[in-house]
């Protein structure tokens, strides 16, 4: 008997954006609580690294671009019923507002808002989302608590996951199915490696968290495993900000 109740223990995982970062973290975390996983990204090298990261057996990976229809569908058919799914997968793409074109739009909301919403709604189309199942989305403190300059973009896609993940709390709810949002600040990954933002301006970034440094993707998988655990079955249509404080200031 096991009377953990962030035991992941006889649950299947999604987990988009699994290949790297916060996504590959979520996966592994969740496998070492029991969770088989099925792990998606684009970068077949990335995701085998992360597959061989995974604790346990009976794990599943598939290639997918999920800002392509035929790719999520594909994905969907191929996989067994699942009791959460976690929606990492995501671009940060800062912009300064006078240069936002229609396709620079379309380039960050493809991502970051429109395909975990397409993929959603087929999993549900194709009743793969088991009754009491758990979504997650991986939102930010950006757009929705703080901005700065050139993150408009990224900032309104990122406050579009916080509005979109109320209604379908709502709407859910009658099946049984929960869904919440983590919002985390600046956490080490390769998104903040690709050099988007300068080394100088991380420095004078990371001296803003009352905690003194930005966080590590654990710290945001472990929030994920709350709301994918059975800790969380009354807690739905909720935001967890993960920020070692920033949003204090
Ligand atoms: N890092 C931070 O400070 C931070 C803070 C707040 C929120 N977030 C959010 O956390 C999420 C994960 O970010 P991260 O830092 O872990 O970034 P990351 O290391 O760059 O990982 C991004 C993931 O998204 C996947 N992805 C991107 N475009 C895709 C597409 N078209 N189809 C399928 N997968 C795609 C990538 O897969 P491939 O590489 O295989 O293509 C990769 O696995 C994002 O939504 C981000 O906005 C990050």
């Amino acid at each position: 008997m096991n009377n953990n109740p962030f035991s992941l223990i006889n649950k299947t995982i999604l987990v988009t954006g699994s290949s790297s970062g916060i996504g590959a973290s979520v996966a592994i975390e969740c496998s070492k609580l029991g969770a088989k996983l099925i792990i998606t990204g684009r970068d077949l090298d990335n995701l085998n690294k992360t597959y061989k990261e995974l604790h346990g057996l009976g794990h599943i990976q598939v290639i997918a671009d999920l800002n392509k229809d035929e790719d999520i569908k594909a994905l969907v058919s191929e996989i067994p019923e699942i009791d959460g799914i976690v929606h990492s997968a995501g671009i940060l793409g800062t912009i300064p507002f006078g240069f936002i074109t229609k396709g620079k739009i379309d380039e960050i909301f493809a991502i970051n808002f429109a395909s975990p919403i397409l993929l959603s709604k087929n999993l549900l189309k194709y009743n793969k989302l088991k009754k009491n199942s758990s979504i997650v989305w991986i939102s930010s403190i950006a757009g929705n608590l703080i901005t700065s300059s050139g993150s408009s973009l990224y900032g309104a896609s990122k406050s579009a996951i916080n509005g979109i993940a109320k209604g379908m709390a709502l709407e859910l709810a009658s099946k049984k199915i929960r869904v919440n949002v983590v919002s985390p600040g600046v956490i080490k990954t390769n998104i903040f490696n690709s050099g988007i933002i300068s080394d100088n301006d991380l420095n004078m970034e990371v001296v803003k968290y009352p905690l003194k440094r930005f966080g590590n993707p654990e710290e945001v998988a472990f929030g994920v495993i709350y709301f994918l655990s059975n800790a969380s079955s009354w807690t739905t249509g909720s935001c967890l900000t993960i920020d070692g404080g920033y949003t204090l200031l």
